[in-house]
């Protein structure tokens, strides 16, 4: 068995994405943007101002995208006739990020004077933008008025975020960061054509933490990690994703975070969605004991001798969850992986089950890849190779999406 993860397509493989970039101290932020979405499979045609240049010059951008910029909207570009038009004839989806006051203002009143505004005017693709300009300047009646026009017209905004500006004031007006901002064009992408789209997903993720007093409580190893990939990539494919999980500090951008911490407030989170989601899967690594009470004060050490803590049983959260939904189990094994995955695929009414060894080193608890045995209702077994979690987390969704039909 060799070791090396299995290579899986980005989640924007094979999208054409237009990214726009005009002037702002903001635009050494589109360098990491363009090289993310190169990463993410994307294949990136970047427009400039000629003001964005003087930040930023447009050979980092055909370093990094390996295509030529587009910037002077006079310049013969090769191969076509109306580069403009063919760039936003191509176009996915496009992204203008930064965005300056003066690019909305454009926008909104179908000037065309520069190759951004030129290419938004001639596309027919989801235009996504994400300003960054000084806070008086955003919350300006005429800003504002140009945003809820924009806005009208299904332009998407990401952003402005609050915090530090370049003036050295604080407020509304900052470029989200590049990774948030290409974790919404994913979902909006997903949003478009996903097999998901229209579909509600609840994930659960991480390791509930049962209190023994205020400062301790019985956990487990689980990081989240596969279950924010699941969440991450439902998310791509176009799904609302409901993301209830017990790390919210490292959970991905553009689903719904819900934090929770014990079992029971795990369960209480995935009860009260249940009804409307079309799909459960439950990653977490969930405690089936808790502490038969929580003491108020920390407990102190006594003089001499041991200690017992009396358990008792948690509720089995997927199996409690019943109605019209694919549920989707886990099953975290140490021995006797395939037999105990089927036993616990029949107990808990679901439709399928992840099985996952957690004795291998590069796969389990805490890894970024994962080598796992899918088992469905009829049967079926699917042997997935060592790969990255979003990796499995694909192969898991396709058998998803397959289920909703
Ligand atoms: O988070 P990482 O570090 O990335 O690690 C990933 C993982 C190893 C945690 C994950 O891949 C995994 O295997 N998750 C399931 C862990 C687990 O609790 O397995 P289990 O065999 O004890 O439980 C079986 C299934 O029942 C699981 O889907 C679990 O979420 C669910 N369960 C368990 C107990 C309970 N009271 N209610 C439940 O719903």
């Amino acid at each position: 068995m060799t070791n090396e993860p299995i290579a899986v397509p980005g989640p924007l493989s094979d999208r054409h994405v237009v990214l726009g970039v005009t002037g702002s101290i903001a635009c050494y932020k589109a360098i990491d943007i363009a090289s993310q979405l190169v990463q993410a499979g994307a294949i990136v045609d970047v427009a400039m101002t000629e003001s964005a240049t003087k930040f930023v010059p447009a050979l980092t951008f055909r370093s990094l995208t390996a295509r030529e910029p587009y910037v002077d909207m006079w310049h013969p570009h090769g191969e076509f006739g109306e580069a403009h038009v063919e760039l936003a004839r191509r176009a996915d989806v496009m992204l203008i990020a930064p965005g300056t006051a003066s690019t909305m203002a454009r926008l909104a009143h179908g000037l065309a004077d520069d190759f951004v505004s030129l290419t938004a005017l001639a596309t027919q693709a989801p235009l996504l933008l994400a300003p960054a300009m000084d806070a008086q300047m955003w919350s300006h009646a005429a800003t504002q008025a140009n945003r809820a026009l924009l806005e009208e017209r299904g332009v998407q905004f990401i952003g402005p975020a609050e915090g530090r500006l370049a003036s050295g004031r604080v407020g509304a007006g900052r470029l989200v960061e590049p990774g948030a901002i290409v974790a919404e064009l994913r979902a909006r992408v997903g949003r478009e054509r996903g097999d998901l789209r229209g579909r509600t997903v609840i994930v659960s993720a991480g390791g509930t933490r049962e209190a023994i007093d205020p400062v301790r409580y019985v956990g487990n190893h689980s990081s989240g990690k596969m279950g924010h990939a699941i969440a991450e990539a439902a998310r791509d494919r176009g799904a609302e994703v409901i993301l209830v999980t017990t790390v919210p500090e490292i959970a991905p951008a553009a689903v719904t975070v819900v934090p929770v911490s014990s079992a029971g407030s795990m369960q209480a989170a995935i009860h009260e969605r249940a009804g409307s989601a079309d799909a459960l899967v439950m990653a977490a690594a969930v405690a089936d004991y808790r502490p038969a009470s929580a003491a108020d004060q920390k407990i102190k050490r006594a003089d001499a001798g041991d200690m017992a803590i009396e358990l008792m049983e948690n509720e089995d959260i997927i199996a409690s969850v019943t109605g019209d939904l694919v549920k989707v189990a886990f099953a975290a094994e140490t021995q006797d992986l395939i037999a105990n995955a089927e036993k616990k695929l029949a107990a808990k009414g679901a439709r399928l089950i992840v099985a996952n060894d957690v004795t291998a080193a590069d796969a389990g608890f805490g890894t970024d890849t994962n080598r796992i045995t899918i088992l469905d209702d009829q049967g079926g077994r699917e042997v997935v190779p060592l790969m990255s979690k979003y990796g499995c987390a694909t192969r898991i969704l396709d058998r998803v999406a397959a289920l909703l039909g």
